[in-house]
């Protein structure tokens, strides 16, 4: 029998990829997704290949009759300019929003994945960060209405696990890119292609020496996919490992686009991490998932569907 499942944040960004895994693994797919930052367009190919969009905010509750065998909660906004222009909404969507689908689960038995965050891990002091780190986030900070509502939702989705019985899953998300991105999201890979193809200097947070890991989109929804299948009710980290300075990233870009733009360097973000790798022992151990996309093709594939 065809497996069903409901997607919450089916529109965004890796939502909508997660919704094209899903439905050529032959799910049947309905997303939740009141489209703040995903779009329409993202799904729109799946729309009449069977694939439900429900129009809706988690944070209501949910009129859903029907059950699902799998519910994977993607939604939340997720870039730095959303923390400053609507962070009780981002607060709100982790912790009430996620609670709704908990409680969806628990009454219909089913199993429920959480998408978290490498933001749990703050500004980190461990390096690279596994699981077992309890993270450096500062609770009053510009980036605190993200990171605390992820840590919340972590926290929601154990107790629910524990003491409701609700069979869970948590992935701990890296930085991830690919086509489908907000190209104004404000993220640094959009960013620097933005900027690269209008000809204007890539802005850099700080000096540049501080590192970010980069996963492919489709690389990231394979293992999003896999942790759910697995018996693992412990979160996993997953991302990639291998770690670029964001000058370096920069120039790669420059180099792709062809672009003449120069670097101009800004004011240190507050809270900004200065290194975030994952430790992706446990993901490659109970999973058998690696990243496999090298970063010069997911970029291109990404620059194409910038271009277009
Ligand atoms: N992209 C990354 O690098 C990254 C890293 C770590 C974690 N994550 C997590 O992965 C998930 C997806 O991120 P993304 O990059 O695709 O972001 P995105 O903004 O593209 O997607 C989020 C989707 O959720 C929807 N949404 C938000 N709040 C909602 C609500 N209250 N009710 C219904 N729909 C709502 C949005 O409209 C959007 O379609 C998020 O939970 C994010 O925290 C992403």
């Amino acid at each position: 029998m065809k497996k069903s499942a409901l997607v919450a944040g089916g529109a965004g960004f890796i939502g909508s990829h997660l919704v094209d895994h899903l439905t050529k693994r032959d799910y049947t797919v309905t997303v939740i997704d009141n489209l703040v930052t995903g779009q329409r367009k993202n799904i729109h190919h799946l729309l009449s290949n069977g694939v439900r969009l429900l129009e809706a905010d988690i944070n209501e509750p949910l009129n859903l009759s029907e059950k699902f065998d799998e519910i994977y909660n993607l939604a939340s906004p997720a870039s730095p300019v959303d923390f400053d222009t609507m962070p009780m909404f981002i607060l709100k969507t982790g912790v009430d929003g996620h609670r709704n689908l908990l409680d969806k689960a628990k009454a219909d038995g089913s199993r429920i994945l959480f998408a978290s965050t490498s933001e749990v891990y703050g500004d980190p002091l461990k390096h690279p960060q596994d699981e077992s780190y309890f993270g450096n986030v500062n609770c009053r900070g510009p980036r605190a209405c993200y990171d605390e509502a992820k840590r919340v939702g972590e926290t929601l989705t154990m107790i629910y696990q524990k003491h409701h019985q609700v069979d869970t899953r948590t992935v701990r998300i890296f930085n991830t890119y690919g086509p489908r991105m907000r190209l104004d999201d404000g993220r640094i890979v959009p960013n620097f292609f933005k900027q690269a193809l209008a000809g204007e200097p890539l802005t850099i947070h700080g000096d540049g020496e501080q590192t970010r890991s980069f996963c492919y989109v489709s690389d990231l929804v394979e293992g999003i996919f896999l942790t759910m299948q697995s018996d693992c009710t412990e979160p996993i980290n997953l991302g990639s490992v291998f770690e670029f300075k964001v000058k370096d990233f920069a120039s790669q870009v420059l180099k792709l686009t062809r672009s003449r733009s120069s670097l101009e360097f800004l004011p240190a973000r507050q809270d900004d991490p200065l290194q975030r790798r994952p430790d992706i022992s446990r993901a490659e151990t109970l999973l058998g998932w690696s990243p496999k996309v090298a970063l010069e093709d997911g970029l291109l594939k990404t620059l194409e569907y910038f271009s277009n």
